[in-house]
């Protein structure tokens, strides 16, 4: 029996991956803010957009279930804002959720040797990293923090290069889940997301599907990024060694100034 944490596990594709794991016989831990009603899994409720929250969870994890075999990034909250929104620590709700929270969580927990993380973000698509508007505060909207956090994340990713640790980035492209169905106010554009996602969109049990063979393919203490079933080319500027490095640094020094 696998350990498996999942963030996010309460809707959309975390809660797929959830129970698929709970069918296989495996222990899933699910961290979110509300509590859902898997049988048999086991609810941690945490607002994730708070570093301590993330930290005390880590140290949870640790101390009750040891070295665990998978941990699934899926948390994310995709609503439509206008202005920024900022957490009770001082950082933008999509940045600390999106990016600080799998930052944190991919470095405090501790996998066996066979485990892997999967951080579910947007690997291949365009884009770059302004390290003077980390958060993406400057001319905001919640669709541009978005693509700030997906940016972050390529760069998280990057990171875990030559670790040992089997790191996955895996961009699903477009899900029906209710998530992706928040990110616009505007009625028409809803409707047309609606049409988009019924006509391009995937379901989430193809999804759960195709990260299962993902993760089949990948070999241990490998980072390998994939866009639904075809390998990203690591190659991409999006995955720039030295500013992942810089964007490391970068986010221990936020974190020693929230810490502080
Ligand atoms: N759906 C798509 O089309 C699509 C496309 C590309 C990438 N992705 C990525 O796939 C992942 C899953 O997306 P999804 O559409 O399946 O998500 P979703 O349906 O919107 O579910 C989001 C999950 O995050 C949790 N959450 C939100 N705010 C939280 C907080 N502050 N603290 C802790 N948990 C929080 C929610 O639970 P609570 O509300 O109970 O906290 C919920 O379980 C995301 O990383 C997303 O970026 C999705």
């Amino acid at each position: 029996m696998k350990t498996i944490l999942i963030t996010g596990g309460t809707s959309g594709i975390g809660a797929g991956l959830a129970q698929h794991y709970l069918a296989n016989g495996d222990q899933v831990i699910i961290v979110s803010r509300s509590k859902g009603a898997l049988p048999n899994a086991i609810y941690l409720q945490a607002d994730l957009s708070l570093a301590a929250e993330n930290y005390r969870i880590a140290e949870l994890i640790s101390t009750t279930y040891g070295k665990i075999d998978g941990l699934i990034l899926c948390a994310v909250d995709q609503a439509y804002r206008q202005k920024p929104l900022m957490t009770t620590e001082g950082l933008e709700v999509t940045f600390a959720l999106q990016y600080l929270s799998r930052y944190i969580l991919s470095h405090q927990i501790i996998l066996n040797s066979t485990g892997f993380m999967l951080n579910i973000a947007t690997p291949g698509m365009n884009g770059a990293v302004n390290f003077d508007d980390l958060q993406r505060l400057k001319k905001f909207s919640s669709l541009r923090a978005n693509i700030n956090g997906n940016r972050l994340n390529d760069l998280l990713g990057a990171a875990f290069v030559n670790t040992g640790i089997k790191y996955i980035l895996y961009n699903p492209m477009s899900v029906r889940t209710a998530g992706a169905r928040s990110v616009f106010a505007n009625p028409l554009m809803r409707l047309f997301l609606k049409f988009w996602h019924r006509v391009n969109g995937r379901d989430v049990a193809t999804v759960v599907q195709n990260i299962g063979t993902v993760l089949r393919r990948t070999s241990a203490n490998q980072f390998i990024a994939y866009k639904t079933l075809s390998p990203v080319k690591l190659s991409r500027n999006t995955f720039d060694p030295d500013k992942a490095k810089k964007l490391e640094r970068a986010t221990e020094r936020l974190l020693a100034t929230i810490s502080a």
